[in-house]
């Protein structure tokens, strides 16, 4: 006898048809009468369940008849054609092994829960429809990432999580220490000497991977990092997490554009493969998430990505300043709803903003000949806001140190960042993809809480 998966079955059934086969998996619905039963089956390994049909004639019919959600069997029968309208085949069983009883208070009975609930039980989400095709999708995505990289010859670089640096320069980092704060003396908690920790100086976790990859791009010519980073960032939104995974590629010999090309191709490659390789739960969430998805999905694969610099976006926002609950002036930060009202209002599809003020942009963004903005790009999409953010990088070393020393960073922590300024460097560009906001995007689900495992925001860091 032949032991199967779902998938194996609803992928290849002409192979299992009139087949005996053995499967196991977890019971997701139960009924049955006096002369037989069904049992709705889902074994992790497909979007679908399968149907199991049991009849009195089991020596264990009755106990079968009894089983709660979630408990786990193991199945051996024949796959015939069903003459149910709902599924194309079932299987009837000739032997139900039980292999664990489930609680009766198991909380995920068949009933619709709201989000807000399933985050509080985390560890259980992953057993329903919508979180198992989310999960899918990312695992399915976080392939296609690497396959359009690889297939490309980039060299995936494994960047630190532990860093001496403020890669963005924002001050939003995540303290590392090894002290044991509560067995120092008052008097030095509050003034601790980084000295004397295990690094001999203050660390963080990485607010981003970029500054480590630069330099090996300056080795590889086209390199990425694909790995966890970290915020303090101390906004409860819907897009923001303490703990967000990010793709961030660098590119050598290139230009702002080169870069905004390379974005455009790669988020067209990954909603292809999306949408190939994930159809079922693809097509869950447009019927149950977003029922705009597939048009906007579409669309986007059909069209050329918008672009905009930042000051033709400011004259055109000023005019509708009554509309924001903040208004824009040259030199503010765009905030999410213009953003969104770029890209969802003007534009309709994803644009591309450029070439904002060097005051609201990191240090190491190549300065443009105007000395007001630098060479930078934002990728904003409909529904979600900024998904990118990248630049073209300053390689002038005289520029970069004067740039450091406006931002007040301290030269001596990033001598080896100019080091490579230093020994051949060359114009190169890169940008950061944050992971949670693309599947997000690809899926319409609303809340970045919703698209990682175990979400970590202010306030919670519970599992
Ligand atoms: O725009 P950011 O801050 O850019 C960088 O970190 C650069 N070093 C990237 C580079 O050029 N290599 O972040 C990049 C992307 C944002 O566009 C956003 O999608 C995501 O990372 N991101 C977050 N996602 C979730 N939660 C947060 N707190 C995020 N902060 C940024
Ligand atoms: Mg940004």
């Amino acid at each position: 006898m032949q032991t199967v998966t779902v998938k194996e079955i609803f992928r290849e059934t002409d192979q299992f048809l009139n087949q005996k086969v053995e499967l196991s998996g977890w019971v997701r619905t139960l009924r049955s009468s006096k002369a037989f039963g069904f049992i709705e089956i889902n074994d992790g390994s497909f979007f679908e369940n399968i149907q199991v049909v049991f009849e009195e004639s089991l020596a264990n019919f009755a106990e079968i008849g009894k089983l709660t959600i979630s408990s786990a069997i193991r199945i051996q029968g024949t796959l015939v054609p069903s003459p149910g309208a709902k599924q194309p085949f079932e299987l009837k069983a000739e032997l139900i092994d039980i292999l664990s009883v489930s609680a009766a208070d198991y909380p995920l009975q068949k009933k619709r829960h709201t989000f807000e609930y399933l985050r509080t039980i985390a560890h259980l989400r992953p057993r329903t429809n919508t979180f198992a095709a989310v999960f899918r999708v990312r695992s399915v995505v976080a392939f296609a990432i690497h396959k359009f990289f690889q297939e490309k010859g980039y060299v995936y670089v494994h960047t630190p999580i532990i860093t001496g640096s403020d890669a963005e320069g924002a001050g939003e980092m995540f303290r590392v220490t090894a002290l044991d704060m509560a067995k120092l003396p008052q008097d030095e908690a509050s003034n601790v000497d980084f000295s004397k920790d295990f690094f001999a100086r203050e660390t963080s976790l990485t607010v981003s991977g970029q500054l480590n990859v630069e330099t090996y791009c300056m080795a590889f010519r086209n390199v990425y990092t694909f790995g966890p980073t970290f915020r303090a960032e101390n906004s409860n939104t819907a897009r923001h997490a303490a703990e967000f995974w990010m793709i961030e590629p660098e590119i050598a010999f290139a230009d702002l554009n080169d870069d905004m090309n390379l974005a455009e191709e790669m988020m067209k490659y990954i909603i292809q493969y999306a949408m190939d390789n994930a159809p079922e739960e693809m097509a869950f969430f447009n019927y149950f998430v977003d029922k705009t998805l597939f048009d906007r999905l579409e669309n986007i694969l059909g069209s050329e990505f918008g672009h905009i610099t930042y000051t033709e976006a400011v004259e055109l926002l000023e005019k509708e300043n009554s509309k924001f609950e903040y208004p824009v002036h040259w030199g503010t930060d765009l905030q999410t709803e213009h953003e969104r009202y770029l890209t969802e209002k003007v534009f309709k599809k994803p644009v591309f903003v450029s070439d904002y003020p060097k005051g609201i942009k990191a240090f190491y963004m190549r300065l443009n000949e105007d000395n007001k903005t630098v060479a930078a790009m934002d990728l904003l999409v409909p529904g979600v806001g900024e998904i990118i953010g990248g630049s073209q990088r300053e390689e002038r070393l005289e520029v970069l140190k004067n740039r450091m020393r406006e931002s007040g960073l301290n030269e001596e922590d990033y001598g080896w960042y100019l080091d490579i300024r230093k020994y051949g460097g060359v114009k190169h560009a890169g940008y950061g993809l944050g992971f949670e906001r693309v599947i997000m995007y690809l899926t319409g689900m609303s809340n970045i809480r919703d698209v990682i495992s175990f979400p970590r925001t202010a306030n919670s860091c519970e599992f």
